[in-house]
Order: C-alpha cells, then structure tokens, then sequence
C-alpha cells in the first residue's frame, strides 16, 4: 500500500522468498503497511515467483541477488529459508539497502557473528530482525512492567510455547532453533539481560509427537542477574498454538497471552478460542513490525531487534541444542561487542 503521509515517496520493497512468511509480508505490504510499496517479488521457485507476483501485480525477478542489487528496490524482506539469509544479508549489506530479514537471522553464531562485523564496517544499521513478539501489545507492557520496577526484582518467567503439530522432517534440535528462539529474544527483551547459560530437559515424549521427536522439552536459560527462565516447549499437542508468560517478581505477578478475548456461554459449557497458529496470534505484532519498520527505514535507521540480537539468540540455541545433546548446563560467551 503506497498512502503517503509526507512528500517522500513510498519506500519500494521487494520480499525475497515467498512462500509461507514471504507471501504473508508481500499481502501485507501490498495492503496494510502505509508510506511502502511492494515492487516486485522473488523466488527460487521461478513458478511461485511467477504466481505471487501475478497475484499482487508486481514484477517477478527470478534471480534473488538481482533483486536485491536492482535499483527501482529501496528495501528487501528476506523471507527464506534460515540456511540462505547469511548470503542475503550480507548481499543487501554490500548493496547498502535495508533488510528486515525474517528469524533467525542466521543458523549459526559463527554466521551471525560475521554479519554483526559487517554492518559495523559499515557504520549504519541495516539490517532488522523479525523477532515480532517485541510488537506485541501485551509483552511491550509486560517489559514496562519490568523497567517500572513495580513488582519490584524479576526472580523467574514462566514461558510457555505450545503448537497443534508439526511439519514434516521436524527434529528436536527444531524445537530449540525455531521455536525457542523466540523466547530466547523475548526474554533478553523484556529483561534487558544477556543469557549466560542454558539446560534441557526432557520427559517421556507424547504419544502425538512423530517417532524419534524429543517432544516437549524443558529449556531453562539464566540471565547475567541470575533469573531463571523456563520454557515449555510442546509443539504437538493437537490443540492450536499457545504463547505464555508469566513474571515471578519480588512483590506479584503478571501473566500475558491468557488469550481471553471474547468468552461465549452456551448449552455446551463456557470457553473462548485458541488461535489456531502464530499469524493468527501475532498478526498486529507482525502489522506493527513492519509499519515501524518501514518508518525507520525511511528515516535511514532501523526499529526493533538488530544484528547483536540475531546474533545473541543464534549464540543462546547453538547451546540450547549442546544441553539437549549433552545433558549438560552449557555456558554462553557473546565476546565483545562492536561499538
Ligand atoms: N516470525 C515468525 O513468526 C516466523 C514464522 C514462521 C517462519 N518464520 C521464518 O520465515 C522464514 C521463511 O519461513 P517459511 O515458513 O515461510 O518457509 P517456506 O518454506 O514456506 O518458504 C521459503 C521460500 O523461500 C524460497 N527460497 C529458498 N531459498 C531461496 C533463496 N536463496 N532465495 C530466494 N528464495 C528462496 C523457497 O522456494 C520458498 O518459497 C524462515 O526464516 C522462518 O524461520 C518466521
């Protein structure tokens, strides 16, 4: 959608990788998200590349790193696999154009840590990380809750991420990498603290999970303060998708995504809805995400998560996955970071 508020021109986007998420971003774009327009589209699948476009009446370009260098795009969302982001972002990096690149930002530290040197070379912040939760109503208040100091110290956060089911070829270390990550962010934003080290467990799998899944597990992260954090993870309970927190503090408590929108009383009982999954759950945190993402951009910054948080939670789910391996409490190095 191109409504301007101001004289400058739209900012021109193209979404790289358009399936599940890319598709999402790209309708997004063309239809919610004020002062950006979506220009084109880009796919490795030249057929879907060609389809998406056809659909939002945008240009297909096959080649992705032709899109990212053509110079009618201003800015990219990387919507691809985790495994290629390293090669785009660091592509739209040499380029100069802003990314806001879907989680995680890369699969490795190593990888991660290469594009927070990059973009500190390059002395401008380019690039966001979709860590959409930050966008989230309940937990932006949550964090504000923390800051006030109201409750006094934070002690414990009990998180809870609950999905119906699971792709195809999902395996345990997916449980960490894809799922727990975004805890892993949310908890090193509402608390402000990096996450020194992790464990996990894990109880006899259910009887849902496909042979051979670790499923749930139990993710315990420490911060530097010294708060515990313990994560369910359950991503097959056959029932929809389920975010929790809850704040232990000095003095209360505080809970959010209790998910008590509108309560119906029938014959049948009384009850409301479980959404059924993330875009259902998070689709305003992914509206606002990318509106103020678009702003930043447009102001020559970013607004939200950035490479140092990629790169933190990419650090914290290597380890998460050591400590499912190994069974042990494995510790987190971040090493310097850039000025
Ligand atoms: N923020 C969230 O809540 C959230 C939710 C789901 C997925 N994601 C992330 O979004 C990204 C995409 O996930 P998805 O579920 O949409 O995957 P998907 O498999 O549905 O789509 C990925 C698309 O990328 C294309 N692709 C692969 N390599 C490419 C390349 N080098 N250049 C261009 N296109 C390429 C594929 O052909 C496919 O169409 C992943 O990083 C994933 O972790 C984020």
């Amino acid at each position: 959608m191109s409504t301007s508020s101001s004289a400058a021109p739209a900012l021109r986007v193209a979404v790289l990788g358009v399936g599940m998420m890319g598709q999402d971003h790209a309708r997004r774009l063309a239809s919610v998200i004020n002062r950006a327009e979506l220009v084109a589209v880009s796919d490795v699948d030249a057929a879907r590349t060609d389809a998406v476009a056809a659909e939002f009446g945008v240009r297909a370009i096959h080649d992705p790193m032709a899109a990212v260098a053509d110079p009618e795009v201003d800015a990219l969302v990387i919507a691809t696999p985790g495994f290629t982001h390293e090669e785009l972002v660091l592509a739209a990096l040499a380029a100069g154009k802003p990314v806001l690149c879907e989680k995680p930002l890369t699969t490795s530290p190593e990888s991660s840590r290469r594009i927070v040197e990059a973009e500190a070379a390059l002395g401008r912040q380019l690039v966001q990380v979709g860590f959409m939760r930050r966008f989230d109503a309940e937990y932006v208040q949550l964090r504000g809750l923390i800051a006030s100091a109201e409750l006094g110290r934070p002690l414990f956060l009990h998180c809870v991420h609950r999905n119906a089911s699971t792709p195809p070829n999902f395996n345990s270390a997916m449980l960490v990498l894809d799922s727990v990550v975004h805890e892993v962010d949310i908890v090193r934003y509402l608390t402000g603290e990096e996450i020194v080290a992790v464990r996990v467990l894990a109880p006899r799998s259910t009887s849902a999970a496909p042979e051979g899944l670790l499923d749930p597990q139990f993710v315990i992260l420490e911060t530097e303060s010294g708060i515990l954090v313990d994560v369910e993870i359950f991503v097959n309970t056959t029932i929809g998708y389920e975010v929790r927190t809850e704040l232990v503090a000095e003095r209360g408590t505080a809970r959010t995504g209790l998910g008590v929108g509108m309560v119906t009383q029938t014959t049948a009982g009384w009850g409301g809805r479980i959404p059924a999954d993330f875009k259902e759950r998070f689709e305003s945190a992914y509206d606002v995400q990318v509106q103020r993402w678009v702003d930043a951009v447009r102001a020559g910054t970013i607004d939200g998560p950035g490479v140092w948080d990629g790169y933190a939670a990419a650090a914290v789910c290597a380890a998460g996955v050591r400590a499912q391996q190994t069974g042990e409490r494995v510790e987190i190095a971040l090493g310097a970071r850039p000025a």
